[in-house]
């Protein structure tokens, strides 16, 4: 499904946006970016999100990816950013800074979107359907193969919140699994979305 773009979050045509994406990412990569805005079209038909609004969030979602430790760096110094962010890595930058880079360089300035960009990565507490939605097609994309991408797959067809609650509990049980740091956030979002407080 191709999404005609006429709401200007992103100012041009969706194949002049897959295009500088394209240009950013490895081939793997972006073959990923093309299948989460498949899924996070199917979950935003199912679950009343604009079209359009999923199609560039998922498209921009892991723009940032593959930019250098000193890109990110910088950005947290330009943007004045929270100083403990560079403490973490990739995994945590592309998406909370990410989002900048995103402002910056692609001109998208809808908060929304970028919001569920930071978000996509550890989630959030409070996440509104479109971040849902992106955190859950980022896990559940067709190029996706792990133990219990199935399971997760039937889950977001029927249940966006009960899809997040699992790919939260999975994704730390990984974590601890084995020996991984977890970013406090991750937490957070795991005591809200899985414990429900
Ligand atoms: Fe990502
Ligand atoms: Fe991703």
């Amino acid at each position: 499904m191709e999404v005609a773009y006429n709401k200007h979050y992103y100012a041009g045509s969706r194949q002049e946006l897959v295009a500088k994406i394209a240009a950013e990412l490895s081939d793997f990569r972006f073959r990923h970016v093309l299948g989460v805005e498949k899924a996070a079209l199917e979950l935003a038909q199912n679950n009343g999100v604009d079209l359009e609004l999923a199609s560039v969030a998922a498209l921009v979602h892991d723009y940032a990816k593959e930019k250098s430790d000193q890109e990110f760096l910088a950005m947290i110094d330009a943007c004045q950013l929270d100083p403990d962010l560079k403490n973490w890595s990739n995994f945590i930058w592309h998406g909370v800074v990410g989002a900048e880079i995103i402002r910056q360089e692609l001109g998208i300035e809808d908060e929304a979107i970028l919001n569920a960009v930071r978000r996509h990565t550890v989630g959030a507490v409070n996440m509104t359907r479109l971040d849902q939605i992106v955190y859950v097609a980022d896990y559940i994309e067709e190029n996706r193969d792990f133990p219990g991408v199935k399971t997760a797959r039937a889950i977001a067809k029927n249940d966006l919140k009960e899809a997040v609650a699992f790919e939260t509990s999975h994704t730390l049980a990984h974590l601890i699994a084995n020996e991984k740091t977890i970013y406090p956030a991750a937490i957070s979002t795991y005591n809200a979305w899985v414990c429900g407080r």
